[in-house]
């Protein structure tokens, strides 16, 4: 199996690549990331180049880079390569729409020319937009995105579900919940809540501190990829969630009382505009199609989480600081913005 992953150094693509090296290491990989801010080749230094992994650094929305990359054979793709920060969407919408709509649009288009057998699309459940207390989102609900990101994410999915119906492009369509976990971007929530407590800095909350997220763990969700791509039907949706359903307030004083530091201080800052009060899915699909559940429980994934954070101080730290961009600066000839 020949598989193209792009995105491969941000923080759930770097988690996927390393579970399917240790599970299914026939499978050859090749990886392809703009190493915009969020992608840190240090996410998989340890790595061996050659053999059964390739790194290729360049935009998923340059046609003329991503077409040898087919041409030297593909079997799947799949598609992480994203702006993925709402409020970065919301400071400025262009590179979401250049990577997320413009990036999907190239790779269909490569994947239909060139015969791919599988075409996973990495998507999200914003894009069905905000729930109140009650009920879940299904796949067939409608899209509703409310942020510059998802409304990015919403396109990429209309125009996979669009290749599928003219071109007959075997396209799949996941739609992820939070996902947390090992080489988070410390922007995410998640990651800056244990990092910002470990510094002891004050931990910045949105609004009420009310909206609610379902948590997953990103091995559970690696987990059900590599359930898409193996028993996945094109021309299918299929939610990812967890039913770990919890408040932003309530997330914070879990890990304060994992971390043992009760006391740290809890900012409440301006509202995040559009904020989406809700997130919720129903993913009875996955579980009874695919036979995928998720492994973890909420509680052995945050222990987890946060041990991986205390154990990897010098990785978060150069993230934070900014001076793994220097870092691999010689290397890679310079970071994208
Ligand atoms: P991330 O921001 O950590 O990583 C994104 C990666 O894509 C980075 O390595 C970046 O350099 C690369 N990239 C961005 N634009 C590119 C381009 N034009 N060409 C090549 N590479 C490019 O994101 P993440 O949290 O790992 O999310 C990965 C995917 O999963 C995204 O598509 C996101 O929408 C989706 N998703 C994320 C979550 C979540 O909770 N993080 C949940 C559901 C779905
Ligand atoms: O639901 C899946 C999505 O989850 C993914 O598609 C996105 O790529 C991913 O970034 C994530 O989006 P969210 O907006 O839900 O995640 P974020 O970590 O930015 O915020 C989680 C919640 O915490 C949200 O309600 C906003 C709030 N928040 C976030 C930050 C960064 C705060 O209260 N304070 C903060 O400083």
């Amino acid at each position: 199996m020949k598989l193209l992953v792009t995105g491969g150094m941000g923080f759930i693509g770097a988690n996927f690549i390393r579970y399917v090296r240790s599970k299914q290491p026939a499978w050859a990989v090749v990886n392809v990331d703009k190493l915009t801010y969020a992608g840190n080749p240090e996410n998989l230094a340890d790595l061996e180049e050659g053999g059964n992994y390739r790194f290729f650094r360049g935009d998923i929305a340059d046609y003329s880079f991503m077409e040898p990359i087919f041409q030297r054979g593909v079997d799947v793709v799949v598609n992480f390569a994203a702006e993925s920060h709402v409020d970065r969407s919301i400071q400025d919408a262009d590179p979401f729409v250049k990577s997320n709509i413009v990036g999907a649009q190239v790779l269909l288009e490569l994947a239909r020319r060139h015969a791919i057998k599988k075409f996973i699309q990495v998507s999200t459940d914003e894009v069905y937009g905000s729930l109140g207390a009650e009920g879940k989102f299904g796949e067939d609900a409608p899209l509703c995105p409310n942020s510059p990101y998802s409304a990015s994410k919403a396109a990429a999915d209309l125009l996979c579900r669009s290749f599928f119906k003219t071109y007959g492009v075997p396209v799949i369509v996941t739609r992820g919940a939070n996902n947390f976990g090992p080489y988070q971007f410390p922007e995410k929530f998640m990651a800056l809540i244990i990092t910002n407590a470990v510094e002891e800095q004050a931990i910045p909350v949105y609004g009420d501190g009310l909206n609610v997220r379902d948590w997953i763990y990103v091995e559970d969700h690696c987990r059900a990829l590599e359930a898409v791509l193996l028993k996945g039907q094109a021309g299918e949706i299929y939610n990812i969630g967890a039913d770990n359903e919890l408040s932003n307030l309530d997330l914070v004083r879990q890990i304060l009382n994992e971390l043992n530091k009760p006391d740290a201080v809890i900012k409440f800052v301006q509202d995040r505009p559009g904020h989406d009060r809700r997130y919720a899915v129903q993913s009875a699909k996955i579980k009874q199609l695919l036979r995928w559940r998720p492994v973890y429980s909420f509680r052995e994934a945050l222990k987890l989480t946060v041990n991986w954070y205390l154990a990897h101080p010098d990785w978060w730290k150069r993230v934070k600081s900014g001076s793994y961009r220097q870092y691999y600066q010689e290397w890679y000839g310079g970071l994208a913005k």
